[in-house]
């Protein structure tokens, strides 16, 4: 199959829902890139499912560019999204373009994805005028975590939900291909999505988007913290994954493992005499 490109992403919007979702490493994007995922955002989650951080706030360019490399080696047919991690495109739009582009020359990625409504406005048309797709985020901006406090639903009020519709058409007419969506209440959401000619990707926002996204590590089971309400997890694999490992202990310790079958022939080294 031929890789999923923003265009066909973009053309995706009434005809068929998008499934998108979060990868950091070459086996899992292989995974999901194999199952059919059309999108594979290499989130700055990273910060938390892979690297031990408490926030997104502490994720670098090196540590994206690094996990974006390994990402795209992975996969053949989804379009691979990087994340600008905090301070990485807030600063001025040069530094914004330089970032961007690193993803793109450096990494391998299709695209890249920024927090923020109407204030990326500028943000995303450059970036777009210079060859670089921008996916936009709205609702719940993680990077935000410090001035909004506590990871909540955004957009309950009248007032807010307009402000995140005007938010959308602007990223829409600056030229992104799409909106990551997040944590917005799904009656908002399907105004928010009805709103504007590009796919809107949901997480945490109902099923009126047209497409959604999912952390990789909550939908297998591998969080350390419960996962949020809107998570379906589709495995269990941490208590799995501890009894292999358990196992695996037991076996080394009690001199079980490894057995004849896992020798490789001996050497048959005959005797000088
Ligand atoms: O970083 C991330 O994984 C994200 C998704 C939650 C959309 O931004």
């Amino acid at each position: 199959m031929k890789r999923w490109n923003t265009a066909k992403i973009r053309a995706a919007k009434g005809t068929h829902k998008i499934a998108c979702l979060t990868a950091y490493d070459y086996a899992l994007a292989k995974l999901a890139d194999n199952a059919g995922a059309h999108l594979i955002l290499v989130g700055d989650s990273l910060g938390m499912t892979t690297l031990g951080y408490s926030t997104t706030i502490p994720v670098t360019m090196e540590d994206m560019l690094h996990h974006t490399a390994a990402v795209v080696r992975g996969t053949q047919d989804a379009l691979v999204v990087a994340d600008m991690p905090f301070l990485s495109y807030q600063i001025s739009i040069e530094e914004a373009l330089r970032n961007s582009g690193r993803f793109l020359q450096e990494a391998g990625a299709d695209a890249v994805k920024i927090e923020g409504g109407a204030i990326r406005e500028e943000c995303v048309a450059v970036l777009t005028e210079n060859g670089i797709p921008v996916l936009g985020h709205i609702g719940l901006l993680p990077q935000s975590i410090k001035t909004l406090g506590t990871f909540k639903v955004q957009g309950k009020t009248r007032e807010a939900a307009d402000i995140l519709i005007d938010d959308a058409k602007q990223l829409a007419e600056a030229g992104a291909f799409g909106i990551v969506l997040e944590c917005v209440p799904p009656d908002i959401a399907a105004l928010v999505t009805a709103a504007v000619p590009i796919p809107v990707i949901g997480i945490g926002s109902g099923s009126a988007c047209d497409g959604q996204i999912l952390v990789v590590n909550d939908l297998l089971g591998l969080s350390e913290n419960p996962p949020a309400k809107f998570v379906k997890q589709y495995a269990s694999l941490a208590p799995q994954i501890k009894e292999a490992f358990t196992a695996y202990i037991n076996d080394v310790q009690a001199g079980e493992f490894p057995a004849p079958e896992h020798f490789y022939a001996t050497a048959q080294i005959k005797s000088s005499s």
